[in-house]
């Protein structure tokens, strides 16, 4: 079997229709169904748009003819599902369906350069030498991919906005972004774009103050001009205050000074100002133990609720510290009830193994959602894992990723492990057994690379800046507020409020409790929460070091079973030789982050393990 258009991903099965002549996504619907003839076998699809329902639809059926009526986009998304249903030879999605989250955007973090901040899979789709540089077909392809899982924003440029990118929003660069927006437009698709803060320090104003009136004019006409050219742009995505980008700190102000300045330029067009709340000290000095970097965004925004404009939406990492493998809901989500909130996941898999170890997300999500108060989001974002390598995600398993968070955008409910299915299905013909073993490797590949990796929610054991491989000490005596403070009895910070940092303060109940107390926090987030010795019994019998070594072996002993069931997998070519290639790094991977978190803690501890196993001295 051999893959001969890579720019499918899941979708290889749709032969394509002649996008660059369609305008609208009702004619992009009506394009999908009528080349996909021969999977609606026999099947006649009516198309009734109705602008009311916006990005949602209605799928019924009377004999052989479908009927699809939805909004301007709902119809494109409903062909898509249809048309997905009859592939995996699944039940037709008959009934009415909407989008759980209205925005469901894609932050690709691309420099203007062409190279992509924390990016696995090649270069830039958008930029190069510092200019916009695009494939109109790629764009075209990755248009429908977005569109067949409903993603519709898409933010082209790096929250850290790198000199040139800020003329995004320039005139130079004005007529080009228009195009790249028509092209996006037929799949209902909307721009979105970083922008700097301190953007008019560059047009002769001396100050970026939000308080000050010629700062709030130039925001407007720079808005205006904009959207101009283009009058759909979802909005402005910012990063402020953050990790030496500039902000309204610098002027004494508030972040809701900051956003609402410039929410309020893009008000008279629709548009809206997401605003990151990803703001810490990331000069701390280890020697101070009062800032618990895991606190900061609660302490910087809690406090500003229901004080921000209505177009402004603060968008939230999902866990308080930084897209670790195991972290708690960030508390933020369950302090701001009068505030517009974004949960902010990323799909680039910067401390996930960066697209060569293999992680499903859908599974990790589905616990974010199973914590995350109702009601209080009411939109998500993604960071994007897509590149310039032919399959996008640089390892073909990381499409699913993608699929997955698009899905569960639209419906945060749906079953993770339905989706992968769904996802196998659709991009590889295989044989029952083989979708089977390739779903429970997909299934099982968080927990898999949580086991090799930092142990119990200890989070930071990677190397610096890079993020790849294990380094235990990296961080402990960095500037940037991530320490373990292992010793030769314990490991771990304690974020109790009883003899800690206080954090599980910033959780309501029933949370607070059961993360302070030691005996209900969950063994998986025991070193988020807890310094623990490491001959603490934990409930099933084991001590901490016990289970440290434990897991740092299975993980191993796991990883090669994964390699052993890619092995036998009848997968399409390239796909195989490129999975196989990254399943021998994962490996190497595994296995010295085995030995060295071992040997890391055998050295401090001096205890032995239980079974005997090779720890290195
Ligand atoms: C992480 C990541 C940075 C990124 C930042 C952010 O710290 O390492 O590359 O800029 O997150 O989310 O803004």
């Amino acid at each position: 079997m051999k893959r001969t258009d890579h720019g499918l991903t899941w979708l290889p099965f749709l032969p394509q229709p002649p996008v660059h002549t369609l305008k609208t996504p009702r004619d992009m619907a009506r394009a999908e169904l009528d080349q996909a003839r021969e999977l609606l076998s026999g099947r006649q699809v009516d198309i009734d748009v109705n602008p009311d329902l916006g990005d949602g639809f209605t799928l019924t059926q009377d004999g052989a003819i479908v009927h699809l009526c939805g909004g301007e986009s709902g119809v494109l998304y409903g062909a898509y599902r249809l048309l997905m249903a009859l592939k995996a030879r699944q039940e037709l999605p008959l009934g009415s369906h909407a989008p759980y989250y209205a925005l469901r955007m894609l932050n690709c973090w691309d420099n203007a350069e062409g190279t992509i901040e924390r990016g696995y899979s090649g270069r830039s789709l958008f930029f190069e030498d510092g200019h916009l540089d695009y494939d109109p077909v790629r764009m075209r392809q990755l248009g429908r991919m977005l569109a067949s899982v409903g993603i519709n924003v898409l933010c082209i440029n790096n929250v850290n906005v790198h000199n040139p990118a800020h003329k995004l929003i320039e005139e130079e660069w004005l007529p080009q972004l228009s195009d790249l927006a028509s092209i996006f437009r037929p799949f209902g698709v909307r721009m979105m774009l970083s922008i700097d803060y301190a953007h008019p320090l560059r047009h002769g104003l001396d100050t970026a103050d939000p308080l000050d009136a010629r700062v709030a004019a130039w925001w407007q006409e720079r808005a205006d001009i904009v959207y101009r050219y283009v009058p759909d742009l979802a909005g402005f995505l910012v990063k402020a205050d953050s990790e030496h980008r500039p902000g309204p700190f610098t002027y004494g102000r508030t972040h809701a000074d900051g956003a609402n300045m410039l929410a309020r330029a893009l008000a008279p067009h629709g548009g809206r100002l997401i605003w990151r709340c990803f703001v810490y000290n990331c000069l701390q000095d280890w020697r101070d133990t009062v800032t618990d970097r895991p606190m900061a965004a609660y302490q910087h925004y809690a406090h500003l609720d229901g004080q921000f404009e209505d177009n402004v939406i603060l968008q939230i990492k999902n866990g308080p510290f930084d897209f670790q493998v195991r972290e708690p809901v960030s508390p933020l989500f369950y302090a701001m009830p009068k505030t517009n909130l974004a949960l902010e996941v990323q799909l680039a898999q910067e401390y996930t193994g960066q697209q060569i170890d293999i992680y499903a997300m859908g599974p990790m999500w589905k616990e974010i959602f199973d914590d995350l108060p109702p009601q209080r989001v009411m939109a998500m974002a993604a960071v994007s894992n897509l590149g310039r390598d032919a399959n996008y995600t640089g390892h073909p398993f990381a499409a699913v990723n993608l699929f997955a968070y698009g899905m569960t955008a639209w419906d945060p409910s749906t079953d993770p492990a339905a989706l992968i299915r769904l996802w196998c299905r659709l991009t590889y013909d295989l044989e029952q057994a083989q979708e089977g073993a390739l779903h429970a490797l997909l299934m099982g590949s968080r927990r898999v690379y949580e086991k090799y990796t930092a142990p119990l929610g200890l989070c930071w054991m990677v190397n610096p800046h890079g993020h790849y491989g294990p380094s235990p000490s990296g961080y402990e005596y960095a500037l940037w507020g991530t320490y373990h403070k292992a010793n030769r009895d314990a490991v771990g910070v304690d974020r109790t409020e009883k003899n800690g940092t206080g954090m599980t303060r910033q959780y309501p109940e029933p949370l607070r409790s059961l993360y302070e107390n030691l005996d209900t926090c969950p063994d998986l987030l025991k070193l988020f929460f807890h310094r623990l010795r490491y001959d603490y019994v934990m409930a099933d019998g084991r001590t901490l070091i016990q289970r440290i070594y434990d897991d740092h072996f299975e993980g191993y002993d796991e990883t090669e079973a994964l390699a052993q069931t890619l092995r036998a997998l009848d997968l399409p070519s390239p796909d195989r030789e490129v999975a196989l290639e990254r399943m021998d790094l994962q490996l190497k991977n595994a296995r010295e982050w085995r030995d060295v978190t071992n040997t890391f803690f055998y050295r401090l501890s001096g205890a032995k393990d239980a079974k005997g196993r090779r720890i290195y001295d």
